[in-house]
């Protein structure tokens, strides 16, 4: 039997925090061996705030180091970079056409980015999602797994796939999947360290409310000391009067690799002063493994290299193969 299709990616802004990783990337690894994977460097959307054109190809390398580095294994899993493989633009495009305008304008991650940014809002970030429905519908995905924030977007795809295979296709023969998202209750939405309402982001101003993966350990217990806690005694999971108490403790879960109740048990009679440090070291410990092969990734510059010029070249053949499909369903003149 052919494993199922699995795609996901995350945008080359900047660092990688605990969200990003907790919430997206160790689901990839964890499932990757019963799927077939694609896993892009998402560049193309990291233009559509505005951004460091001297930091872009360094943060998009980094960021296909940093996938390698958490355990996405190349025997079954395929890593590349979203502007190496132009059908990427090419049915974001055609999908363009067909989507309506108030389906983006409905967006909630348009409506938060377009705020913050005042006037300078470009077309590109209100068509994020068509691309990102591009990215996932061109390797005809069966699982999306991302983070809670992502869901809408997948919704959005959801309904692109089908508005497309109701105007294009046969009865039998859909011109696109419809993916489903792959979202796990644990770590969907890892909350700011300074403010547990607010999820974590790499575009929060203040750099103490994430924790990036390549953190040296003196960042990590600074931010640790400097989190937001209560003053209740004790500490538990699922009040919703204390989500700084119940971040902190789901992070410590997922770090230490510990159950929830093991967890719960744990720190029932624990005070403040007793679990930061406890924090702190399952978190250092937890990165220190990721930040020593990063490093020794980044130093094998040919290697990287390779990697994403097999990923590309793979990506590539499952990608114009979709595209055809869809420009020949639209009636589009075959190339000549
Ligand atoms: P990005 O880079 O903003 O986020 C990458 C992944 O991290 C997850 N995530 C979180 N999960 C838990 N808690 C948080 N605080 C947190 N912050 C971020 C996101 O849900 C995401 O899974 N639009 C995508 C990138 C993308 C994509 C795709 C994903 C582009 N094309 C196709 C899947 C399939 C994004 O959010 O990137």
């Amino acid at each position: 039997m052919t494993k199922q299709r699995v795609l996901s990616g995350v945008q080359p802004t900047g660092n990688l925090h605990l969200g990003n990783y907790l919430g997206a990337i160790r689901n990839w690894v964890e499932i990757q061996q019963e799927y077939d994977n694609f896993f892009c460097v998402v560049d193309l959307h990291a233009i559509t705030v505005p951004h460091d054109a001297k930091a872009l190809a360094d943060n998009t390398l980094t960021m296909a180091a940093l996938y390698l580095a958490c355990g996405i294994d190349l025997e079954c899993s395929n890593i590349f970079v979203q502007s190496h493989v132009k059908a990427h633009s090419e049915l974001t495009w055609l999908l363009n056409c067909i989507t309506p305008l108030n389906w983006l304008e409905r967006m909630i991650q348009f409506k938060e980015k377009a705020l913050k940014q005042g006037e300078n809002v470009s077309v590109g970030l209100l068509d994020y999602p068509v691309l990102m429905a591009a990215d996932i519908l061109l390797y005809d995905a069966d699982k999306v797994p991302v983070g809670e924030d992502q869901k809408q977007h997948l919704e959005l795809t959801r309904d692109i796939a089908i508005r497309i295979n109701d105007k294009f296709g046969k009865k039998k023969e859909p011109v696109l999947k419809i993916p489903d998202p792959l979202i796990r209750k644990e770590g969907a939405r890892v909350m700011s360290l300074t403010d547990g309402t607010k999820k974590m982001s790499k575009s929060d101003p203040s750099e103490l409310g994430r924790i990036n993966l390549l953190d040296p350990p003196d960042a990590i217990k600074k931010k640790i000391k400097k989190c937001k806690t209560d003053p209740v005694k004790g500490l538990a999971f699922d009040d919703s009067e204390r989500p700084e108490c119940n971040n902190l403790l789901t992070l410590y879960q997922l770090l230490s690799g510990k159950t929830k109740e093991e967890v719960a048990t744990e720190c029932q009679d624990m005070g403040w002063g007793k679990f930061k440090p406890l924090l702190t070291d399952t978190a250092i410990a937890a990165l220190e493994p990721i930040q020593n092969k990063y490093q020794e990734i980044m130093d094998n510059r040919d290697y990287l290299d390779s990697v994403l010029r097999v990923g590309a070249a793979k990506a590539d053949d499952v990608a114009n193969a979709t595209l055809a499909r869809v420009k020949n369903a639209l009636g589009f003149l075959p190339n000549l």
